[in-house]
Parts: C-alpha cells; sequence; structure tokens
C-alpha cells in the first residue's frame, strides 16, 4: 500500500460593498470591482418582481455597462420567492443563457433579487463550467442582512430545503440600499429576524442596539433600518470568514438558531410559511425552550418575544401541530433533517443570556411539547 495526504490550501476573497442607487453612472462600486477581475462578459438575472417595482433598471443597466470595457450584458428576467427554489427549472434556463451568451470562469453571473432567487441563480452560476463569478445585488431585507452575503447556494428538493446546492464564495456582494425599500412593509419587517437572531447568538451590544431601535425599526425607518442590515450582515460575514468553518464541515451551524423548526415549519407549511416568519417561531420555541429547561432566565424569552411582537413577528403557526400517524408532531423530524442535512452528531444551539449560548445534543420531546402548547396559548391571548 501507498498512502500521500496532501493539503490544498485555497484562500478566497470575498467583497462586501454597501452602496446606494449601483447602476447610477456615476457609482463606481461596480465598475471597480469588473475592473479588479478583469473578464469581458457578463449575464445579468433580474428577480422578475424588482424589474417591475424598478421598471428603468434594465435600461440604467444597459447604460452603465456601455462605460465599462463588458460586453453589454443580455438581461434575464425570471420570476422568484420560494417557488424558484422548488425544482431546477430556473437552473437549467440560466445554464442555457450561459451557454448562449459563451461565458467562461473569468465571466460574471449579476444576480439581482431575493434571498430564495440568489439562492438558485447562485446555484446555476456555481455549478455551470464547475463555476463562474457571481455578483450578488440582494433585494430583500434578509437577503442583505444575512443570506446575500453567505456562501451556500441551494434549491429544496425531496421536500426539505436547501437539499441540493454548494458552498461557493461570490466574487462580490453589493447590498444596494435603495431596492429595499420597494418591499411590502411586512417583508421588509420580517427580513429584520435574522439581524435578531446573529445579535442574539452572538452580539449582546448590537441586541441592545436592536431593543433601543424597535420601535423605529418596526416603523421601518430608513436609516435605522440600512444601520440595522449592515451591522446584521457583517456579523454575519465576520462568522464566515473567521469563525473557521465557512463550509460547515464540523457539527455546529453558530448561525443557525431557531433553524431545525423553520426549515421543517417551511416544508410542512408546502412553503406557504415565509422563511423570514418560520424562523421568528424557531427562534421562539428554541429561545422558550432555553428557558423552560433552566439554561436561561426567563427574562431572555420576554426580551426576544418583545422584538417578535413589535416587528409584528407570530410565535406560533398550525404546521406545529401537523400530527404523524402516531400523533408525534412531525416538526420534531425537523431535528433529524437538520442533522442529517449536516452530518455528525446533532447540535442545536441555545441560549444561556442574551449573546451567550450553548450547543446541546439532545432534545426532550416531551418538553418541546410543552413549549409548542405554551407558544401556542400565547400567541391566543395576544402575548
Ligand atoms: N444561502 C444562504 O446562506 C441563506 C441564508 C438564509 C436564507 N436563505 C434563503 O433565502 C430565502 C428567503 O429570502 P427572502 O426573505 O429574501 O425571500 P424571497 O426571496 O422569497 O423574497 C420575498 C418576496 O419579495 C419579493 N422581492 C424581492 N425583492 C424585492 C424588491 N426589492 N421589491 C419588491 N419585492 C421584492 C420576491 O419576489 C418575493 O415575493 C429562503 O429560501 C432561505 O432558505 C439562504
Ligand atoms: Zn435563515
Amino acid at each position: 500500500m501507498s498512502r500521500h495526504d496532501f493539503q490544498i490550501p485555497v484562500t478566497f476573497h470575498h467583497r462586501v460593498v454597501f452602496t446606494r442607487n449601483a447602476f447610477h453612472p456615476e457609482n463606481r462600486a461596480l465598475a471597480t470591482l469588473l475592473h479588479e477581475g478583469g473578464g469581458r462578459r457578463a449575464l445579468v438575472v433580474l428577480e422578475e418582481a424588482v424589474a417591475t417595482a424598478w421598471p428603468n433598471l434594465t435600461t440604467e443597466i444597459t447604460d452603465y455597462f456601455t462605460r465599462i470595457p463588458i460586453a453589454c450584458p443580455v438581461i434575464q428576467i425570471m420570476p422568484g420567492g420560494e417557488p424558484i427554489k422548488t425544482d431546477d427549472r430556473s437552473v437549467r434556463d440560466v445554464w442555457k443563457s450561459i451557454d448562449a451568451a459563451h461565458l467562461d470562469r473569468h465571466s460574471y453571473v449579476l444576480a439581482i433579487g431575493g434571498g430564495a432567487f440568489l439562492d438558485a441563480i447562485g446555484y446555476a452560476a456555481a455549478t455551470a463550467h464547475r463555476g463562474l463569478r457571481l455578483i450578488r445585488f440582494p433585494t430583500t431585507t434578509l437577503a442583505q442582512d444575512d443570506s446575500g452575503v453567505g456562501v451556500k447556494c441551494s434549491i429544496n428538493a425531496f421536500n426539505k430545503k436547501n437539499w441540493i446546492g454548494t458552498f461557493a464564495v461570490p466574487f462580490a456582494v453589493i447590498n444596494d440600499f435603495s431596492f429595499l425599500h420597494t418591499q411590502n412593509e411586512k417583508t421588509r419587517r420580517a427580513g429584520l429576524i435574522e439581524a435578531v437572531k446573529v445579535a442574539l447568538v452572538k452580539d449582546r451590544t448590537f441586541f441592545e442596539w436592536i431593543e433601543t431601535h424597535l420601535d423605529a425599526l418596526a416603523a421601518l425607518d430608513p436609516s435605522t433600518l440600512e444601520t440595522c442590515v449592515e451591522k446584521s450582515a457583517l456579523l454575519h460575514v465576520h462568522h464566515i470568514a473567521e469563525g473557521g468553518d465557512p463550509f460547515e464541515s464540523g457539527s455546529s451551524r453558530p448561525l443557525d438558531f431557531g433553524h431545525w423548526a423553520a426549515h421543517k415549519l417551511e416544508a410542512l407549511s408546502s412553503y406557504q410559511l415565509s422563511h423570514a416568519r418560520a424562523v421568528a417561531i424557531g427562534i421562539a420555541l428554541d429561545t422558550l425552550y432555553s428557558t423552560r429547561s433552566g439554561m436561561a432566565d426567563a427574562s431572555v424569552t420576554q426580551r426576544v418575544f418583545k422584538i417578535l411582537s413589535t416587528l409584528q413577528l407570530d410565535i406560533y403557526h398550525p404546521a406545529l401541530d401537523c400530527r404523524d400517524p402516531s400523533g408525534r408532531r412531525c416538526v420534531i423530524d425537523g431535528l433529524n433533517e437538520f442533522r442529517e442535512h449536516l452530518g455528525g452528531d446533532l447540535t442545536v444551539l441555545m441560549l444561556r443570556d442574551i449573546g451567550l449560548c450553548t450547543e446541546i445534543h439532545h432534545l426532550d420531546q416531551s418538553l418541546l411539547d410543552t413549549c409548542i402548547d405554551e407558544l401556542h396559548s400565547l400567541s391566543q391571548s395576544g402575548t
């Protein structure tokens, strides 16, 4: 026998920009990035809802490209939202466009849309020619404060979230705040949940900032919203770049507090429940579990629930009460699916305090049932 082990170190450059009106002729953020990367071709894939909200955008993009040495890109408009992740049809459409436009690995795919859209288009870009350069333009609160700056892309399969996908560091992310203000108010507010999550698990000072600015956030005051989005995005990126496990090869997923239940609830509701609203419920459940199991003080739950209710996020959904033929709550299967998605031992984050977490490897099913019952009755009493 002969065995030879090698280390293959690879360094990624993750470029994250915050700006406004990225396609205004005087905004050089994108031009500078393209100049840094070289390459001559680009494909722009634009989410339909964004194209509708910004009717001049395609003209602005075309004009922008006349001023830089990259071929005027084809602009492909496609519907987004969670349905784009249902199957691989959109991914195949993007592959076709990439092939027709003769893009190569030095070319760019500019994806402009919400988190679901970016996940699907990102997956197409990451797999065509084994990876084109992706420039993400997240257009929702959630996509700007979390998913857009991440290094994952995926579509759903087997009625499970994000089952098909890959890790791929984007060439760049341009968080253009202007896009945020055309989403409907409910979606804009709900997307703040990932900022609440990252503050809760990683940064007590940011959590207190959210508490102090809660009314302004709920009122969607533009500058408070943008500050919150930027703080949250940077906390996510710092964790990815410096946390030691960007491609999640270990057992824990410190940015996924509340997500084991959230992903299952999305699937159980046939994706009628949005990711943001499902995460709010997942966070409510794991926060209450942290308190009821004695890991965290009751005041932690009170503070988290106050934020959720001010942001008009529910703490209960009927999908929590779907049961299998044995009477067991189906959401509890989310724990095993969460473990299976990642591999290794089941590892779920729980709270000890605001900004202080602990990992556990077993959840007590009857305590989970009690917590879900409590969420139900609290939601009925309007708490
Ligand atoms: N890859 C990751 O690391 C990661 C992390 C967190 C979440 N996600 C994924 O992100 C998705 C959720 O993203 P989301 O909350 O952005 O939802 P979304 O992409 O479904 O968008 C929400 C709605 O807003 C519309 N929209 C988007 N931008 C708009 C704009 N500027 N103006 C008007 N309407 C607009 C969309 O058409 C959609 O109807 C989920 O699929 C989730 O799994 C991925
Ligand atoms: Zn999430």
